[in-house]
């Protein structure tokens, strides 16, 4: 029996739309295993497997279904041009960073070959060549500059180009990245899950993880009160459910918006596409039905704002569109809109490694921006490492206890931000009459000195909750694209019905009378 895929919004992304995975069961009893994973998107499942490949035993614990989260919701170009460029990760972490981090990247690409090809997963996996073009007004030098850097992080074979070679419009002097890749990702997790199920891994989904104990007895709690004794533990959660502060000081929630277009076959060249606006755009073919229709999909995404800050994120999608019709005018129709969310770390790379101020068995996979299907990987590598007790020369560089004082600027920047959030306490109420709340949609009230989060469902029940997240207390928005309640301090994320969907919240919204 297979499952669709969906935890994270109303939206439905193509993959969802065109893959399932194999149906998986909730736990029901206690467990004891070697190592504990939390989180079933690619970074969980990449860990498993590999763990599995040692002769480890493992338990995968989600609160959905398996990838129901953000690599649901992925655009799955499996790169080593990173979203954070050469010449910013050179100026951050030195010659040798840039180097490690390329490494590991293109490192990650071929450990997904790989396991594509021992596993013989038909995840429509290829590689193909990548182009960074550039957005308006940027520097003519910068392409340059950006090759240099490339050159000496140990990719030579980034050239210069005159343009990208799309025929619909000149993007200018642009950079080739060669021996680039794509998948269908949700294909690729179903053959994941599969391999890990065949060699004697659990994975257990609709299972919430409320709280993780490191040390000699360490332990994972679900909400239904099972138990998993365990000698590690592996938080593979998208943004860590397990701090309260250490690692979301140094990390922001963005949302980005993804187009699906359906397009002539042929139309545009297939390739990985990327410009340098801010936010940037990030673009690919999709071959729908395997080739069987005289169409595919291009798929661009971008419209990056931080979670929870915007007030119409309906009209990302608009934006999007005109942007990708002025450039593609071949388009016929949009297919698909879907939204999903990625962590930026404020030194602009993953955190991946031992958890700060915890127990040495305790694991975290997180602050992966628009890289993470390298940087799950990439997680599940370094991790499985660690818990073996080998070394690995990409641990210095995504430890996540580490302080970039270069990074001083962003993080406070970043930080002013969510402590900016907390005034929104003392602002206007969206709506006065809960009478003129429309049926499927949710508007802040005024109760008392207190906010309300209200929801009229589709039949016109009302819902109402505290407005406070329960992380660390800002006040939850509306995000009508996903029907949900995002927070704008660090990201958290709940249902129309005040589900938790996105930590760092482990908790949902409490009721408005409580
Ligand atoms: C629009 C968009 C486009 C992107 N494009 C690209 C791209 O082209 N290339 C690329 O490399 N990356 C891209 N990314 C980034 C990439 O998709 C993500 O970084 C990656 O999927 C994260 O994987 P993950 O396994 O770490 O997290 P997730 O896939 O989010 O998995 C985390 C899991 O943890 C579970 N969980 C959370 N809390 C609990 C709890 N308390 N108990 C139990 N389970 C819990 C969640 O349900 C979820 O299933 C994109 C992301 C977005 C949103
Ligand atoms: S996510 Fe931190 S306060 Fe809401």
């Amino acid at each position: 029996m297979m499952t669709m895929n969906n935890d994270s919004g109303e939206s439905i992304s193509l993959w969802m739309d065109t893959a399932s995975i194999p149906l998986t069961k909730t736990l029901e009893e206690n467990l004891r295993t070697d190592v504990c994973i939390v989180g079933a998107g690619i970074s969980g499942l990449t860990t498993a497997y590999l763990l599995l490949l040692e002769g480890k035993s493992v338990v995968v614990l989600d609160d959905g279904p398996v990838a129901g989260g953000e690599s649901g919701r992925t655009t799955a170009h499996l790169v080593n041009s990173l979203d954070y460029n050469f010449t910013e990760l050179e100026e951050m972490h030195g010659e040798k960073g840039a180097m490690l981090a390329a490494d590991s990247h293109s490192t990650a690409i071929q450990r997904i070959e790989s396991i594509v090809k021992n596993e013989r997963i038909d995840c429509d996996f290829i590689r193909l060549d990548g182009y960074l073009f550039p957005g308006p007004g940027e520097d003519p030098d910068y392409m340059i500059r950006e090759q240099d850097a490339a050159h000496r992080a140990g990719l030579p074979g980034v050239v210069k180009l005159d343009r990208a070679p799309l025929i619909s419009f000149n993007t200018g002097p642009c950079l080739k990245f060669p021996n680039q890749a794509q998948f269908h990702p949700m294909k690729y997790y179903a053959g994941l899950v599969k391999s890990i199920l065949e060699r004697g891994g659990k994975i257990f989904t609709n299972t919430p993880v409320t709280s993780v104990e490191g040390g000699k007895n360490a332990k994972v709690k679900t909400a239904a009160n099972f138990v998993i004794s365990t000698s590690s533990i592996v938080m593979a959660t998208n943004t860590p459910v397990n701090d309260l502060f250490a690692i979301h000081t140094k990390q922001a929630a963005y949302r980005s918006y993804v187009i699906g277009a359906l397009i002539p076959r042929g139309s545009v060249t297939r390739g990985l596409y990327w410009d340098t606006a801010d936010p940037f755009h990030y673009i690919r073919l999709e071959n729908v039905q395997g080739g069987k229709t005289k169409n595919d999909i291009l798929i661009i995404g971008g419209e990056d704002h931080k979670t929870g800050q915007d007030d119409d994120p309906t009209a990302r999608f608009d934006c999007l569109e005109q942007w990708a019709r002025e450039r593609f005018p071949m388009i016929l129709e949009i297919k698909y809109r879907w939204s999903g969310q990625v962590m930026e770390p404020v030194d602009k790379l993953a955190f991946i490694g031992r958890n700060p101020a915890d127990a040495d068995n305790v694991f975290v996979i997180t602050g992966h921006s628009g890289n993470g299907m390298t940087y799950g990987t990439i997680g599940g590598i370094l991790v499985t490492d660690l818990i073996c007790g080998r070394k690995n020369k990409w641990e210095e560089l995504y430890n996540p206890s580490r302080i970039s004082l270069k990074a001083t600027g962003t993080f406070l920047k970043e930080n002013l931000n969510v402590a900016a959030q907390y005034a929104d306490w003392l602002s206007g109420e969206d709506e006065k009459n809960a009478a003129h709340i429309k049926p499927g949609s949710g508007a802040l009230m005024q109760k008392g000195i207190s906010k309300i989060a209200v929801y009229r469902d589709n039949e016109g029940k009302l819902f109402t909750f505290s407005a406070a997240c329960p992380h660390l207390g800002c006040v939850v928005n509306w995000n009508d694209t996903e029907k949900s309640w995002d927070c704008p301090c660090h990201g958290s994320r709940f249902s129309a019905t005040g589900k938790v969907m996105n930590g760092p919240a482990i908790s949902n919204l409490k009721p408005a009378d409580s």
